[in-house]
């Protein structure tokens, strides 16, 4: 079966086609980082026009690297949830149009079980496992059972992981993307010139739940408090105590959660998992599995939602073209096909 797949919940617009679940016979993914460069942030209008004006020349790109032409398709699997809705309702018209127009079944695909989706595109992960999703929009820790469900364990109870690095970037003019600014200038900096503290939430029901805010307050606007009175207050110092904070705070929950649930494969994804800094923390616990996607794989793509379609499809799924956008998921806490 051959699936098309459509994904347009951000900055990333991206169409890929992909054969019974895991192989990738073609992606294009066309980013819009120059786009959004000069906000330092991606702006939800200007992300919705951007997918406008690319979606069909994207599709039509994949489609000849794929070397497939559209009597060849069998559906057609789109992003549907959660994400920028502006941006997510491009991607899903289009998909619908495109299934109408070829009488094919359409699929909506929730885009953070794609993630967790993603490996298995490479080599097989076997169930169940860890997910460790961050990027700018989401900070889950999730217990993954089958392609089509996962238990949210922890999330974020403010600002995504990703967010908090591209907030402290802008304040202190560190670069675009912020994340991918501090990951450089920390490697160049004393970790422990600021001592941020780790937001402490209720321990019994939020075990695994993280507090950006907090972390981002003390980095922009209580710089002071937090310095260890000897080191220099230089970005990259800066850089590198927040990067600490920010990775080793997920990274203490995730450990934590590997430590009740006996589970020690793990699967990373999302911006964030390219950090230098959780990578390295990653390997070094070596009585864990870690599986990192390939970059083209680890942040948005369609070949991840063509994927889960398959599987979506495989179960007797099928969407009808009233099928909506939502910018959240609904009973994120349990399984969520
Ligand atoms: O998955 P992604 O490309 O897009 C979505 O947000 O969906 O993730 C982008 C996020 C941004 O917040 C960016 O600053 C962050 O990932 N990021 C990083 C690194 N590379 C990208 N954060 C920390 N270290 C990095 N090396
Ligand atoms: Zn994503």
């Amino acid at each position: 079966m051959i699936v098309l797949g459509v994904e347009s919940s951000c900055d990333e617009c991206s169409v890929a086609v992909v054969e019974d679940g895991t192989t990738v016979l073609g992606q294009v993914v066309a980013t819009q980082l120059d786009e959004h460069a000069p906000y330092r942030g991606v702006v939800p209008e200007i992300a919705s026009r951007t997918h406008t004006r690319w979606i069909v020349g994207v599709y039509q790109r994949t489609l000849a690297v794929a070397g497939v032409s559209p009597g060849d398709l069998d559906a057609v699997a789109v992003t549907n949830r959660p994400g920028l809705v502006g941006s997510l309702v491009v991607g899903l018209s289009f998909a619908k149009g495109l299934a109408w127009g070829l009488g094919l079944p359409l699929v909506g695909v929730n885009h953070m079980l794609a993630h967790l989706y993603a490996p298995q595109l490479e080599a097989p992960v076997e169930y169940p496992f860890l997910g460790l999703l961050v990027s700018g929009g989401h900070t889950i820790i999730a217990r993954a059972t089958s392609p089509l469900s996962m238990d949210v364990l922890g999330t974020t109870i403010d600002d995504a992981c990703g967010e908090a690095f591209d907030k402290v970037a802008k304040h202190y003019d560190l670069g675009y993307p912020g994340g991918v600014a501090i990951d450089r200038l920390a490697r160049k900096g004393d970790d422990r010139a600021f001592l941020f503290p780790d937001a402490s939430l209720h321990p019994e029901n939020q075990r695994y739940d993280v507090s950006y805010s907090g972390l981002k307050t003390a980095v922009i606007n209580q710089l002071d408090q937090f310095w260890n009175g000897t080191s220099e207050k230089s970005p990259e110092n800066i850089a590198a105590s927040f990067e600490r904070a920010a990775v080793d705070m997920l990274l203490r929950r995730l450990f934590r959660a590997v430590g009740d649930t006996g589970l020690t494969r793990v699967v990373a994804g999302g911006g964030v998992a390219a950090n230098t800094r959780m990578r390295a923390s990653l390997a070094a616990r070596t009585d864990l599995q870690v599986r990192f996607p390939s970059p083209e794989l680890c942040t948005d793509n369609g070949a991840m939602i063509a994927g889960l379609g398959y599987h979506l499809l495989q179960s007797g799924r099928r969407d009808s073209l009233d099928l909506d956008a939502s910018a959240r998921v609904e009973g994120f806490r349990s399984t969520c096909p």
